[in-house]
């Protein structure tokens, strides 16, 4: 006997084989945290009455693993409006940033921050996040750039994912930029990251990726293995915001690092993107950013599919480069804007961003044995979630086999 089963629905499995990985009469079955069943109703072992504890109606709708969003920097503080004003009138992130402003203003408040007020405006955050289907999040440390605020960001990130019916991933980005009190000598800063911070927040067990942004208004090539040298020797997985403004070799890079993932990418060229595929790096596409900065120059989509890369989407939610909580809006900006498939853009959000963050074995497809982390959607074609522009919103989320309640989370 189950402990629940889900009926009258269409279910969007997205295992690999068919499109979507779609059944048209589907039922899933959940036992504790998990999956027990999934396939078509006609072919469940047993008389419902013998199947399971509790049947459950999804009313014919369509059912989809809950979003993965592999790639945000949730925990700041502040907010980054008057620069928006200031990109308006023609200021390019890139100056901002070198005048002292971007990251280096959101570092400031958030130095500032108390943990419990961090939190709260987290939790705030994070709430938007679960009421729109979101069952997994990573988030990045990188706006304390120094071990205490690091520290407090990313037990912020861990209190987030004791406190909300979400999975929380950490990522520790110390080589985010460079602060002040380093400025000029970004060797000395790497090394306090790589020799000081990092090994620190590991041994707290607050780390469970290691990102670096490799840019030249960040940390180059040298500097970035400096810090991924140590997350290797500590046995950490490695993740790079790659080629985001230009072309820094960054994607080789993070396919010679064996890194998870290599996100942003607009500026990567041909050799970087066969040698993520072939590394098995996966290519994390960041269309947020790309719309919020007017980017015009757009991920190598093309190359990327004809590599053979695996593909994922994430909201890259930050106050800087892309305020945007909603995957299905992401999904919607990556179809218009990138040229991706629905198909693709669903699969961005959740067997490839499970790929991304190195947990695919148990997350991101709805089959026997992983996680019964799913969305029911008031949908018949899958597309759909990728065609409405604004706040897709599901009917409801089931996290870990269990309803979460949608009310106040939004
Ligand atoms: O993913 N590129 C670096 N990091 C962020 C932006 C952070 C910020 O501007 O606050 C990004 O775009
Ligand atoms: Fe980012």
């Amino acid at each position: 006997m189950w402990d629940r089963l889900w009926l009258n629905a269409r279910i969007a499995t997205m295992t690999p084989g068919r499109p979507y990985g779609l059944i048209d009469d589907g039922a899933l079955a959940t036992e504790g945290r998990r999956c027990a069943w999934v396939g078509e109703r006609t072919s469940l072992p047993a008389p419902l009455e013998r199947c399971a504890a509790e049947v459950r109606d999804a009313g014919g709708r369509l059912i989809v693993p809950g979003w993965i969003d592999c790639h945000t920097h949730l925990v700041y503080a502040g907010d980054r409006a008057r620069e928006f004003e200031l990109r308006l009138e023609g200021a390019s992130y890139e100056q901002i940033a070198r005048a002292g402003g971007g990251i280096l203003s959101t570092v400031r408040a958030t130095r500032a921050a108390t943990f419990e007020s961090l939190l709260e405006d987290a939790d705030r955050r994070v709430r938007r996040m679960i009421a729109a289907g979101t069952t997994t999040v990573e988030i990045k440390s990188g706006y304390g750039l120094d071990l205490e605020t690091e520290r407090k960001i990313l037990r912020v990130a861990r209190e987030l994912g004791r406190r909300h019916p979400i999975d929380v991933v950490t990522t520790f980005l110390g080589a985010h930029t460079i602060p002040p009190e380093f400025s000029g000598d970004a060797n000395r800063y790497v090394a306090f990251v790589a020799d000081q911070v990092l090994p620190a927040l590991a041994a707290e067990k607050l780390v469970d990726a290691v990102d670096v942004f490799c840019e030249r208004i960040a940390f180059n090539a040298e500097q970035t293995e400096r810090v991924c040298e140590r997350a290797r020797e500590l046995g950490i997985p490695i993740k790079l915001h790659a080629d985001q403004l230009s072309d820094s070799g960054g994607a080789a890079l993070a396919a010679r690092l064996h890194a998870l993932s290599a996100d942003h990418l607009e500026h990567a060229n041909g050799a970087g993107i066969a040698a993520l595929a072939h590394a098995g790096t996966v290519a994390v596409l960041l269309p947020g950013a790309s719309y919020f900065l007017r980017e015009s120059q757009k991920p190598p989509l093309d190359a990327l599919r004809a590599a053979g890369a695996t593909i994922a989407l994430a909201t890259d939610c930050n106050p800087g480069t892309s305020p945007l909580y909603s995957p299905p809006l992401a999904m919607n900006l990556a179809c218009t804007i990138f040229g991706m498939t629905c198909e693709e853009a669903l699969r961005g959000f959740t067997a490839s961003a499970a790929k991304a963050l190195g947990i695919e074995a148990r997350s991101g497809t709805l089959a026997a044995g992983m996680a019964a982390d799913f969305a029911l959607w008031d949908a018949r074609e899958p597309a759909e979630l990728a065609y409405s522009i604004g706040e897709t919103r599901p009917h409801a989320v089931v996290k870990a086999g269990r309803q979460v309640s949608l009310n106040g989370a939004g």
